[in-house]
């Protein structure tokens, strides 16, 4: 395991931590003292007899320790306490430091380190220095639940590559801003600030900045950008970080991340067979295996608390001692407590309900005893039974409250109005119960999918109708002025190729909108599908590229006001059982003003898909919907993703070596080996042609979306009257797949 940096300038490794820290580390780090505190404290033993239980302040729980001795014998658990300045320790592992272990939840928080990029006005070049962390052959993976991969700068494109057992990863994103003005606090979307997430499993991480994105047009503040790895709940977007050197001058240019930590690479089962390296040692202790890649951890049994990684190290609670509920005789037994009513009396005294036995004799003193009981816990219980109406209708007078606000704030009001002025709107205000019920709560079975702009969750209401349910993301206060409005504008979109909105919550904290429900996955997985070997024919390609363009053409010239998509990728075409294509996730959307010659905006797009004329002028227009379309084409012809890893690094982006393979004449060696052997070449020369068309570098040069649509449908009809005899051949196999009879099907 080790931190190394891939900059093309720059020396040494991560330094050692800076004294100084920000007034949210202070807080946070002050607040983490007082639970270390209160852990130290506990009775048991948290470490090997010998051992030191602490480094500086942090406390070292077995299988961690001090030194091999002092740790579980495997690789990544011996750490080493270094003098870090003035006689302050931390725990390191090589140069990793570590910020505090949790046993219990099997997590560890270190300081990852902050790549960074600086453009250089005065000779115009750019210097650099990029981070690798690597944790192979660590039991280490990067919490994929907590932590998030940020970049803040105002023209930068960063990508972050890792691995876990099954698959390469990598991802990234890009952010813009025109001007200090144009940022915001605490929104990272795009502006100044990007995120992602990032997968389960993965143990090693790459920064790379994208050489053609620096900072060389926003010079008048902070020249840097920044690209990091970090705990999603400890990165709040500061317009600071982006105007000045703030983050990194944060604890040493470093900033605190999460891994989740295993024993071995067996699960629990294995491990137990196996006796001698099985790591719950102590009696009273059960095994889990790591929700985040391989291996298991140890927790203790119901009843029981301490370490369970040490022998013994599982003490018996307490419970009486620790005020369980009990209204009786407390006695505490192994791994439980007995909770018995008092002489004279039985019920459930963990419920409080004992009640004097029938025809018990009693004498009378008891019996005073009892009665005085009786009315003191009866008017306690009065008392307590007002305080709970009383706080009842107060907390549903609040809630009500809140909800009407949230619905004002969503443009509940407006949206209202329109309905009413539009009588026979298909379009349903649904409440939040509702679609709690429909999605079983949010229930992660149920996501369909996620992006940049909220997950889809699968719902089923209540007349057994599915729906696909989008939550968003939180959006800020500007978004949701307009979200009403849009709202509307959606509702009343009929086209058979766009994702239909049916409906929408606005009770909510962020707006929730349901949608049709479209059964077969998106183009994305059809085209990228793990197993390549699927054919696709030509005619289904063409189909599914001329239904898109057809629905985006009628976004744009006869939806009114015209309706830009903003994020046109083969992951916003949806597909259903006849691989009919629907355009969706209109989050990143913009309805075109009257007066397009004032119209400035920043959406958030999709990296390899983006306009290059929208980075350059920060202005969608419909040709930048034609470009990310054009995009998809490649796709349908190539199959490979947008963006894609394989040889030289020029190689990454899709249109760019589409673009020169198509100068140099070598179309038919990027093709996808299935269409490549069609008799009709002419044909996907000719879509390829459209798609060049499409991604023409100035927008003025590109179709309209109409003209691709035009385009895309003769060719259709062209190949189909061509190839009759094979079309019938598929019309009849797809009737004998649904029939689920045998048809004999001759020419
Ligand atoms: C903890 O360790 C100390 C010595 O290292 C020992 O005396 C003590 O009994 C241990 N406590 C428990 C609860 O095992
Ligand atoms: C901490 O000390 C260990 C052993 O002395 C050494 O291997 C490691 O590199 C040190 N780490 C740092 C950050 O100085
Ligand atoms: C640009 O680079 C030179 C040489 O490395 C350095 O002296 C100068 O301070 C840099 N300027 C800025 C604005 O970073
Ligand atoms: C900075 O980016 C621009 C394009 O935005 C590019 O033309 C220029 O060469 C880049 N500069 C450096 C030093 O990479
Ligand atoms: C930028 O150019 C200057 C002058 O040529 C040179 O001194 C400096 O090292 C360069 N910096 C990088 C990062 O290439
Ligand atoms: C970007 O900012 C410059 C000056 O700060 C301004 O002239 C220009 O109009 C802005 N562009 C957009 C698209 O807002
Ligand atoms: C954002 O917050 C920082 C302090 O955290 C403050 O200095 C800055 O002015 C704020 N920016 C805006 C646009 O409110
Ligand atoms: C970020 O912080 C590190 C450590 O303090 C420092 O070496 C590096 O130069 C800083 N980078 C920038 C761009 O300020
Ligand atoms: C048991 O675990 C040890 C240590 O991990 C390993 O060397 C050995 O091969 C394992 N034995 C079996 C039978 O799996
Ligand atoms: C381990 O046990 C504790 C106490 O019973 C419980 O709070 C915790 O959720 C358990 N952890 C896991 C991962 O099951
Ligand atoms: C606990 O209660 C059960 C039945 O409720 C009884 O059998 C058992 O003896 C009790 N144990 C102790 C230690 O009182």
């Amino acid at each position: 395991m080790r931190v190394t940096f891939m900059g093309e300038s720059g020396r040494g490794v991560v330094g050692g931590a800076k004294p100084f820290m920000g007034a949210r580390m202070l807080l946070c780090h002050s607040l983490l003292t007082v639970l270390l505190i209160a852990a130290t404290a506990s009775p048991f033993n948290n470490t090997r007899p010998g051992c030191p239980a602490t480094c500086g302040d942090v406390s070292i729980p077995y299988p961690f320790g001090i030194g091999p001795d002092c740790s579980f014998p495997a690789p990544g658990f011996a750490l080493s306490c270094n003098d870090t300045g003035n006689g302050v320790y931390k725990p390191f592992l090589a140069d990793v430091e570590f910020i505090n272990i949790d046993l219990l939840a099997a997590e560890a928080r270190f300081y990852y380190p902050i790549s960074w990029q600086c453009y250089n006005a005065t000779y115009h070049n750019v210097s650099r220095r990029q981070w690798r962390l690597d944790f192979i052959g660590d039991p280490y993976r990067f919490s994929h639940y907590k932590n998030k991969f940020f970049v803040v700068g105002c023209e930068t494109l960063a990508y972050l590559s890792g691995q876990n057992e099954r698959d390469r990863y990598e991802s990234g994103c890009v952010t813009v801003c025109n001007s200090s003005e144009s940022l915001t606090n605490g929104s990272c979307s795009g502006i100044g600030c990007c995120q992602t997430s990032i997968p389960k499993g993965i143990n090693y991480y790459d920064v790379i900045f994208d050489g053609n994105f620096n900072n060389s047009r926003a010079l008048d503040f902070n020249p840097c950008s920044y690209a990091l790895l970090a705990e999603a709940d400890w990165f709040h977007f500061s317009t600071a970080y982006v105007t000045t050197s703030e983050l990194n001058d944060t604890n040493g240019g470093r900033a605190p991340a999460v891994l989740d930590w295993a024993i071995s690479s067996e699960t629990c089962e294995v491990a137990k067979r196996n006796g001698t390296s099985y790591a719950c040692h102590s009696e009273h202790s059960d095994c889990f295996n790591s929700a985040n890649g391989p291996g298991y951890n140890c927790n203790c049994s119901r009843g029981y608390e301490g370490n369970p990684y040490l022998p013994d190290g599982c003490q018996d609670i307490d419970e009486c001692a620790l005020k369980y509920p009990c209204y009786g005789t407390c006695t505490n037994i192994p791994g439980d407590y007995n909770c018995t009513c008092p002489p004279g009396t039985n019920g459930d005294a963990k419920k409080g309900t004992c009640n004097p036995d029938q025809g018990s004799r009693s004498n009378p003193f008891s019996s005073v005893k009892l009665v005085i009981g009786i009315v003191a816990s009866t008017s306690l219980a009065l008392l307590l039974l007002l305080c709970i109406v009383v706080s009842m209708v107060y907390n549903r007078r609040k809630l009500m409250r809140i909800k009407e606000e949230y619905f004002r704030r969503h443009g509940g009001q407006l949206l209202l109005e329109e309905i009413k002025s539009k009588q026979g709107l298909a379009f349903k205000v649904f409440t939040k119960e509702e679609l709690e019920q429909a999605t079983n709560n949010f229930d992660k079975n149920r996501i369909l999918g996620g992006g940049g702009h909220g997950t889809v969750y699968k719902g089923i209401l209540n007349d057994n109708h599915a729906v696909a349910v989008k939550k968003s993301k939180v959006i800020d206060d500007h978004q949701k002025k307009e979200f009403g409005k849009e709202m509307v504008i959606l509702s009343q979109i009929n086209h058979k190729n766009v994702v239909k909105l049916l409906g929408c919550c606005l009770e909510v904290e962020v707006p929730m909108l349901v949608y049709e429900f479209v059964s077969n996955g998106t183009l994305f997985q059809l085209i990228h599908a793990r197993n390549r070997t699927s054919h696709i024919s030509l005619d289904t390609r063409l189909e599914i590229a001329s239904q898109s363009a057809e629905a985006l053409a009628y976004l744009h010239s006869s939806a009114s006001p015209p309706i830009l998509h903003g994020d046109v990728k083969s992951s916003n075409i949806l597909l259903d059982d006849n691989y009919n294509a629907k355009v969706s996730d209109f989050g990143a959307s913009m309805l075109v003003p009257k007066d397009e010659t004032q119209f400035a905006t920043l959406v958030q797009g999709t990296c390899g898909y983006l306009d290059p004329e929208y980075l350059q002028t920060c202005q969608l227009t419909d040709k930048s919907d034609v470009y990310s379309f054009g995009v998809v084409l490649l796709e349908l012809l190539i199959r490979k993703k947008a963006v894609y890893f394989e040889g030289s690094r020029e190689e990454r982006s899709l249109s760019s070596s589409f673009l020169s393979a198509m100068k140099e004449d070598r179309l038919l060696q990027i093709l996808d080996d299935h269409i490549k052997n069609e008799e009709d070449m002419e044909l996907v020369q000719e879509v390829a042609e459209l798609a060049r068309r499409c991604l023409n570098v100035r927008g003025e040069d590109r179709p309209t979306m109409k003209e691709v649509a035009d385009d895309l449908d003769q060719l259709r009809k062209f190949k189909q009257s061509s190839s009759y005899t094979e079309n019938e051949i598929s019309e009849c196999y797809s009737i004998e797949k649904k029939a689920g009879i045998e048809i004999e099907c001759g020419r």
